[in-house]
């Protein structure tokens, strides 16, 4: 037993983080600057979608960020305040908020009392207007007002219990979209494809029948709602857990989209959208992104996924405290080079740190 809590500790020490999409989160800023938080150990800012082919992301790790050792890391925009808002991200602090304040790039802590609210277990949307958390957590409504945060306060915000919710949920991992200050559930039990049950938000009302939207399966999946330049969000990507298609719901004219599935299926991948791209973050920490118009249906229908090139040597093969990818200096004439050589040195670490693994797993 003593050797192998040696070797557990000595895995520990070799690898003090690795990117998994549990643990690390992408978010948009509010001028859809691409954010990487919680990657090895540090957090980058990635640039807008015009520079994601190549390059090196900008290292904007700073004092009072999370540790990111929570396995359900979840990350919101708060447009109006230019913040994100970091939940679970610390499983110390579990019921804390990390705000980073894109504008100051600075990171402060929210310190909020979860009452019955379960920070470990729920899914949740942050109302574009009102800035107020909406979340389920044992079939419960919960909300959570952040006022105009941009950074913690002195006092504690606390989660508001507003009873039942109107759908079922003991064998439902809610799958929750925000657009027009309403909240769209996917996947629900016995609700038919392409419907969805809503919740009006300004009335804490549950709207009596499902709408429908057009074409989607009835299937659990993730949700992520494109922001808009101003004003609330209009259209919800929904991506099942097959993965096969993206559907794209319209909640003003009530219709769906039928776009690429994206090319790595992962449905424990999360998801971030601003403007004009999806983005996926896979379990892997392997970033990619889809171009989307809102004007544009054609071009739509024709878009691919791709990887987020600017991000390749943060995913996990590049493991390790040590690697600070974004600050290498020879990064940006012959990135792919560089990225290369990179990966193959880390590699070593990866591999070894592998060993130890199994060293572990033979002595169980
Ligand atoms: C779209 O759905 C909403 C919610 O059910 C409804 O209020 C609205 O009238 C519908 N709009 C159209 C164009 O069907």
């Amino acid at each position: 037993m003593r050797g192998l809590s040696t070797l557990v500790t000595l895995f520990a020490l070799s690898v003090p983080s690795v990117v998994l999409a549990g643990s690390s989160c992408i978010a948009f800023d509010a001028n859809f600057n691409l954010l990487a938080l919680g990657f090895n150990g540090k957090d980058y800012n990635a640039g807008t979608s015009d520079t994601w082919a190549s390059g090196t992301p900008t290292d904007i790790t700073a004092q009072g960020r999370p540790p990111f050792n929570g396995g359900s890391v979840k990350c919101y925009l708060a447009q109006f305040f230019n913040a994100i808002y970091v939940l679970g991200a610390d499983t110390s602090k579990a019921s804390d908020i990390y705000i980073y304040d894109a504008g100051a790039k600075t990171w402060s802590t929210q310190a909020v009392t979860a009452g019955g609210f379960d920070p470990t277990s729920f899914e949740a949307i942050l109302d574009h207007d009102t800035n107020v958390f909406y979340a389920i957590s044992k079939g419960n409504v919960w909300s959570l007002d952040m006022k105009e945060l941009k950074a913690g306060g002195s006092g504690a915000l606390a989660w508001v219990d507003g009873g039942a919710a109107a759908i079922p949920t003991t064998n439902y991992d809610p799958v929750m979209g925000i657009a027009q200050n309403h909240i769209y559930f996917f996947g629900v039990p016995n609700v038919p494809a392409g419907s969805a049950p809503i919740f009006v938000i300004h009335f804490a009302f549950w709207q009596p029948t499902p709408q429908q939207y057009g074409s989607f399966p009835a299937s659990h999946g993730q949700a992520t709602s494109f922001f808009l330049d101003s004003g609330v969000q209009q259209e919800i990507a929904f991506i099942p857990d097959d993965g096969s298609k993206t559907y794209i719901v319209n909640v003003e004219t009530n219709t769906t989209q039928t776009v690429a599935g994206p090319a790595t299926v992962d449905a424990k991948a999360t998801y971030f959208a601003s403007t004009n791209a999806l983005l996926q973050l896979a379990s892997s920490g392997a970033v990619s992104w889809m171009p989307y118009s809102a004007s544009d249906a054609n071009a739509n229908s024709a878009a691919k996924w791709a990887p987020v090139q600017k991000l390749a040597s943060l995913a996990s093969s590049s493991g390790g405290g040590a690697s600070s990818g974004g600050s290498s200096a020879g990064g940006t004439s012959g990135a792919q080079t560089s990225a290369g050589a990179k990966g193959s040195s880390t590699a070593k670490t990866g591999g070894s740190a592998l060993g130890l693994v199994a060293a572990a797993m033979a002595l169980l």
